[in-house]
């Protein structure tokens, strides 16, 4: 099975959760558009849904396909996000972010009353950390913020490289306007401590490490999907 296929199949699995009436929040990221495509049909059929999206390329995409759209403060408390993941760990802790809306990610993700992450079994991990941290800074003072976040690594025990993400040549920007600095610390054994470091520091806007978001991850793999439980077996109700 190709992961193309493993996507579409944790996809699936999540829009069986999606009910008559919800309020959704909208992921980002090649799964996450899976989602959008099988939400679509569904919608196409008669399912009425209001979603959220993460990001503008996720709303161009559910534009293009017919899913009504409403923005977070016209509907700010939702049922139920569907989003993928660089990294899922058996704690349901999130690595996010590659796709540049970490942010609006989180934001969405913490307006809702559940999140499930869609993804496959590639993106499960026994410790986070080998895709490199996304964390989203503001642009004035993009030095000293660096320099803050490598303070708080070493603190920790941690090192690496923090690049700045680029796309064409020139420096990425978030749907905010906001740079991403790409932090390769290796594996992350305290992800709570290095969290609430990060959240110290001014010029950080947000991080991807999303922590307690998560209430079910679908995990596509050769052998079928399957559905990981947070382990301390709490559904999450974030509002
Ligand atoms: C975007 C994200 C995505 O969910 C994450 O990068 C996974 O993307 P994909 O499904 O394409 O692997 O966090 O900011």
């Amino acid at each position: 099975m190709d992961a193309r296929q493993m996507k579409i199949d944790a996809a699936a699995e999540a829009l069986r959760h999606v009910e008559n009436g919800m309020r959704l929040g909208i992921g980002t990221g090649s799964t996450a558009e899976e989602f959008v495509r099988l939400l679509a049909e569904r919608v196409a059929e008669g399912l009425a849904v209001r979603g959220v999206p993460t990001s503008e390329r996720t709303a161009r995409l559910c534009l293009e396909l017919g899913v009504p759209l409403n923005s977070l403060d016209e509907l700010p408390e939702l049922d139920l996000t569907i989003d993928g993941a660089d990294e899922v760990d058996s704690r349901l802790r999130l690595i996010k972010g590659g796709g540049g809306a970490l942010l609006r990610e989180k934001i969405v993700a913490a307006a809702s009353r559940r999140m499930i992450v869609i993804a496959d079994e590639s993106k499960v991990v026994e410790t986070l950390g080998r895709f490199p941290l996304p964390i989203e800074v503001n642009p004035f003072g993009l030095s000293a913020t660096r320099i803050a976040i490598e303070r708080v690594a070493t603190q920790l025990g941690l090192s690496g490289d923090i690049v700045q993400r680029a796309h064409n040549d020139a420096p990425f920007r978030t749907d905010g306007g906001h740079f991403i600095l790409d932090a390769s610390f290796g594996l992350i054994p305290d992800a709570e401590a290095l969290a609430n470091e990060l959240n110290t520091i001014p010029g950080v806007v947000e991080h991807g490490l999303f922590i307690n978001l998560a209430s079910y991850a679908i995990i596509a793999g050769q052998a079928g999907v399957r559905t990981m439980p947070r382990a301390d077996n709490q559904e999450t109700d974030t509002r």
